[in-house]
Formats: C-alpha cells, structure tokens, sequence
C-alpha cells in the first residue's frame, strides 16, 4: 500500500536532497591569507581537516592579500608553514591538497575587488555555481569594516558564511557599528565569531563534567567554592606582531574575549538540554549578569623592555598584563570572586581555570588552597587536576596536600586542535562554541568602565616575573594558585 507523503515528509524529501554541508563544494576565502594567524592557525587547521578528510570533497582555498603572489607561491608558502608550525606534510597527499589552492592578489575593496572576482567565478566554473563561499576574516580588525563592505559591494553574501577573528570591537560603541554593518550583509546564522579557546577540549569539558559528575556539579556554587581562577600567564613577547598588539593590548586581546568567555563556560546556569543552542543561550546569557568592571579592582601593567620592541612607540601606554576582580551576579555566585589573569612576558607559560573550594563541614577548619581545587587546564590537550588534601601515610593522622590529573587526550583518540575543530563546525553549520551577537554586547558593557578616564594605570614588571604585586592583592590572601606550591590556608 503506497501512502501519501504528508507535508512534513515532502519537506523532509526536499531537505534530504540538499548536500550535506560539508558536502557542498566550498571556497574558502581567507583575507589575510600570507599574515601572521593565518601561518600560525588557519592554515594548518585547513590542512589538518584535509588529511583527516574533513574537507568538502570539492573545495577551493582562496588565499586573498595586497600583494601581488602567484598560485604557486602561495601553495608554496603553506608547505613552507605546515613545516614550521605543524607536522612538515607528506609530499604526495600535498601535492594533492596544492591543486585546490588559488591566490587572489590585489587587494580586495568595494572599488577595487583586485582578482578576487575572477578567481571564485573561475572556482564557479569548475565547481558549479552554486558553490558556497566562506570569508574567512584573519585580518587585523580595523579592516573588518572595509572587507564587510566590499563583500557586500560584490554581492558575496549568497549562499555564504563570514568568519570574524577577534576582537570584534573596541568599546561597545564600535561594536555595535561593526555588527549592524555586519548584519546589513549576513544574516546573523552566517556569522561566525571565533574566539578559540572555546574550541579547547578542557574549556567545553568544564560544563560537560559538571552536568555529568555529581562530584563536580554538586559543589557548582557558592555554597561551595570560595573563589575561582582564570590564570593564562604567557612567556612569550610580542616583537613579531606589535603593530596589532600595540593597537589592542591585554584587555581586549584576552580579557574581554577568552577570559570573559571562559568565565562564562564556569558561571553559566545549566541550560534545559545539551542542545547546542541551549547551551550556547546559557553561555552567552550569563554575561549579561557579569557586574561592570571596577576599575580599582583591575590591575594593568607592562613588562619593562616593551617599549624597546621595533615599531612600539616610548611612551606607549598599552598593557600587557591584566588582572582583574570580576563578580558575577547570579543567585548561584553572589559573593564569589571570579579572578582573571593574563599577560606577556611572565614567569611561565600556563592556561588554567581553578575553582577553589572551601573546606567541607567538620572539624577540618582550614585547607590549603591548592589541596581542596578543582582545576581545568586548557593548554594543549587539555587536563583535569582534582587538588585534594589527604592523610599523610604513616602513624599520624597529619594532612598532606596532593593532586590527580586527568589527561584528556588519554579518553580517546582523535582529539582536534581548537581552530580545526571550529572551522570544521564552520564547515558543517554548527555555532554552538561561536560567539552571539547579545553575549558580545553583555561583554562590552562589562568592559565599558576600563575605557572611561577612571582606568587604572600601567604598572611596569620585570620580564619574566609574575607582573605587578597589585595583582597579587586582589586574591584576598589566597594567591594565584599556580605561584603557590603551598597557599595560605582558606575557611
Ligand atoms: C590569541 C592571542 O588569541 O591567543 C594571543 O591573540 C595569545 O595573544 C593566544 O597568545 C593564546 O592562545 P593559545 O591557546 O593558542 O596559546
């Protein structure tokens, strides 16, 4: 017996024969295709998708750039920067992967596209018309705007997607300009914001555990934590980038963006499904509840030989070091400090997110800090530390602190870096880990005080030290957790 599809059946017909997207001959765009990001992040992510087979089948990959570099080169120069940054490609696989690459010098404006035009229409010739075009933006974003613009002017943003590096404004005031041009030209479902560290497979680990482990989800609250930390120092300096860095510095290249998100991923209030936009809602939403910033409770400095880094000017007044008291104002974390750390040039290199916890009821009063945590640590592959005080071995019943670790790529295999798994969630139309255009704006409102004439000011540190002592004051006595092989007691 033959029935008749009802509507519903005819719709799912209809939708079953459009191409799975990662199926649809793509173009990726990538503005900034020779600069720094692009060598250090995009590129391998790009490449690492195409050996794991994770490319369209039919794809382009469309270096665009002022200058004036051949296909050739081009391909060249991503061999060149796989061998440096990532693993040096097998030579067969990459010649493979080197005939779908196309470069398109020239710029790329609203009065001059440069050869772009001709290079997709030449991708549309060979791929079909109906290729879908990704605008990868790994440019420094005072040339959003233009690029926006001129994607527009061209008529671009059919059948496309934008991929907007950060930081994705200033002030909440440019911000805003930003997104309304943005959304003159895509649709907000087109827009990617990316903000890798909400890539990291530690970071989406710190709600998954938690709405997973009743040992982790359970003490999620003030009741139980004192305190939590969001430690990122950095060895590394700025001399090979300092015209963006000098033109962002510390607060908006990690602040308002990777702490301020990771924030959220800690406070966010548990969302009524695992389904990607209701745990993106519960992320983004909860950063309408982060109380402004209070000046006097941030800490600015700068390492001491910034100012001697080509092309940084003398009196420069650019941070490069942040430290600040963030609160967030929910039911669930009145009272808790959530400390957020980042700069150059410091002691060592970490990425870790602490909940401090207090003691448990008893007679127990006072543990150490770093024996009663739980701590994410974002770096690499990732880890989870459970902190723990325990029974000193031996007749005595005399507390001792130690710690466990999980590392996270002994789960199992096939753990992908940040970018690859982001563009692969480009790719496939998934924006659960992008950020939204509300939860951006929540964050500018929290950051708006540090641009008022109440900002602190720049602390000069040693190189190489932990940065200014004021930012040890902020943690009410307790100290940076990683600095303390023993913190001070907490009750
Ligand atoms: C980038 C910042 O977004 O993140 C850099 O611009 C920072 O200043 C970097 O060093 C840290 O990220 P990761 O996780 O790739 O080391």
């Amino acid at each position: 017996m033959t029935s008749t599809p009802d509507v519903s059946e005819s719709a799912q017909d209809e939708q079953d024969q459009q191409p799975d997207p990662i199926d649809e001959p793509t173009a990726i765009i990538l503005y900034g295709g020779t600069g720094d990001l692009a060598k250090r992040m995009v590129l391998p992510a790009i490449y690492e998708l195409y050996t794991r087979g994770l490319l369209p089948k039919q794809f382009r990959l469309i270096g665009n750039g002022r200058g004036d570099v051949s296909h050739e080169n081009f391909q060249q120069h991503i061999h060149d920067v796989l061998t440096e940054f990532a693993d040096a490609p097998d030579e067969e696989q990459y010649a493979e992967f080197a005939k779908n690459v196309k470069f398109a010098g020239g710029g790329f404006r609203e009065d001059n596209p440069g050869s772009l035009l001709d290079v997709i229409k030449e991708a549309e010739d060979e791929l079909g018309t109906d290729v879908a075009l990704i605008h990868y933006m790994a440019i420094p974003p005072q040339a959003f705007e233009a690029t926006t613009k001129a994607v527009k002017a061209h008529d671009l943003a059919k059948n496309a997607k934008a991929v907007y590096e950060k930081p994705y404004g200033e002030s909440l005031q440019s911000f805003h300009e930003l997104d309304d041009l943005v959304h003159s030209v895509f649709e907000e479902e087109q827009v990617y914001r990316i903000d890798h560290f909400l890539g990291k497979e530690a970071t989406q680990n710190l709600y998954l555990t938690r709405f997973a482990n009743r040992l982790f989800g359970d003490v999620w609250c003030r009741d139980s934590i004192a305190q939590v930390q969001i430690d990122v120092p950095e060895t590394l300096d700025v001399s090979d980038r300092a015209d963006f860095y000098d033109a962002t510095g510390a607060m908006l290249d990690m602040l308002v963006t990777h702490l301020f998100q990771v924030a959220a991923e800690v406070a966010l209030e548990p969302p009524i499904s695992m389904a990607d936009e209701d745990v993106q809602n519960a992320r983004e939403s909860v950063i309408a509840a982060f109380r402004p910033l209070s000046p006097d409770e941030v800490v600015l400095g700068q390492y001491r030989s910034y100012t001697d880094i080509e092309g940084v000017p003398d009196d420069s007044q650019t941070e490069t070091f942040v430290a600040a008291r963030l609160w967030v104002d929910t039911d669930r974390w009145q009272g808790v400090p959530f400390l957020l750390r980042t700069g150059k040039m410091l002691a060592t290199s970490a990425q870790r997110v602490s909940l401090i916890l207090k003691p448990a009821d008893g007679p127990l009063k006072h543990v150490p800090a770093n024996a009663n945590a739980i701590v994410f640590d974002l770096k690499g592959n990732g880890a989870i530390d459970v902190q723990l005080t325990v029974k000193k071995p031996g007749p005595d019943a005399v507390p001792a602190a130690s710690a466990t670790s999980l590392m996270l790529q002994n789960v199992a295999e096939g753990a992908m870096a940040p970018y690859t798994s982001l563009i692969h969630d480009v790719l496939s139309g998934n924006r659960m880990l992008f950020t939204s255009s509300a939860g951006l704006q929540s964050a500018f409102e929290a950051f708006q005080p540090m641009l008022t004439d109440a900002r602190p000011k720049i602390e000069l540190y040693d190189d190489g030290s932990w940065g200014p002592q004021a930012a040890e004051d902020l943690t009410n006595g307790v100290g940076w957790l990683i600095e303390h092989k023993v913190s001070p007691s907490i009750g």
